[in-house]
């Protein structure tokens, strides 16, 4: 069964066709890659499902529920879970308060009780910091983590809304190469063991063909190719549109 249906979806700037009636479904528990050369419309397509923007046209079906037209925190709290930078904000709070300020909105409560109420959820709190190996680290302000650190507090935040999808846009951007295969690593069981349905994007070619049980391929706002990443690997589309980037054996960009 799927967990996520997307029929039709389409979405332009301007004179600029970003995303162009795409479907495609994710099943239950199923780890999914999207990629595509910059400016295939990966992001554009993330945001649609997020609710961060609207779609021109297409329908978004999450559990039977439909997204498109829903706003990003209604879409956050019916289980759409996706990592995103911290802001400032919340660079001045502690590991710990970040967890539990998500964990509070996404019961319901304002973050006007947050003040009062240090205690609030701070158990639950712990549990994911454990479950991303940063419990050590609860009592620190955010802003002095090292960069590979932020991101499993992200994804410990990402957790606090029990998601049943996650949307990862780049999960491993910026971080060294060991680190990245740490955090697939950490990710692919922590998706595993909840059952989480997961889409992502990577330009990293050997965390897709590594991680996803399959792969969808954009340009140009366009499903070009979809499959199993040995199959996709093979598709001449695909070589011929990532031609000269290396993007089948390597890294993509850089
Ligand atoms: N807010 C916006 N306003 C105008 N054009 C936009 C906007 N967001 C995206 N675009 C354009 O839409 C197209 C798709 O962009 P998008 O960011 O979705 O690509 P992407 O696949 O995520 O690329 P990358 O791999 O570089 O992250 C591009 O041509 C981009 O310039
Ligand atoms: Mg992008």
């Amino acid at each position: 069964m799927s967990v996520l249906a997307v029929r039709g979806l389409s979405k332009s700037f301007g004179g600029v066709q970003a995303v162009r009636e795409l479907d495609f479904d994710v099943a239950e528990g199923e780890v999914v890659a999207m990629i595509g050369p910059n400016g295939a419309g990966k992001t554009t397509c993330f945001n649609m499902i997020g609710g961060q923007l609207r779609p021109d046209a297409g329908s978004i079906v999450f559990r039977e529920r439909q997204l498109a037209g829903l706003g990003a925190p209604a879409i956050w709290r019916l289980g759409v879970g996706r990592t995103f930078q911290l802001t400032q904000t919340f660079a001045s709070m502690t590991v710990r308060e970040n967890v539990q300020a998500a964990l509070i909105s996404h019961r319901g409560r304002t973050r006007s009780v947050f003040a009062r109420a240090k205690t609030l959820f701070a158990a639950q709190a712990d549990a994911l910091l454990a479950r991303v190996g940063l419990v050590d680290h609860a009592e620190l302000a955010c802003a002095s983590l090292a960069y590979g650190d932020l991101k499993r507090l992200e994804l410990a935040v990402a957790l606090a809304n029990a998601p049943r999808l996650l949307l990862l846009d780049e999960p491993t951007a910026g971080i060294s190469a060991n680190e990245r295969q740490g955090l697939m690593v950490l990710i692919a069981e922590v998706v595993s063991e909840r059952r989480i349905s997961v889409l992502f994007t990577e330009h990293d070619m050997d965390v897709v063909f590594g991680h996803a049980a399959r792969v969808l391929v954009l340009h140009r706002g366009r499903l070009v190719a979809e499959g199993d990443p040995d199959t996709v690997r093979a598709d001449a589309r695909v070589r011929e549109i990532y031609l000269g980037s290396g993007v089948v054996g390597g890294r993509a960009e850089d």
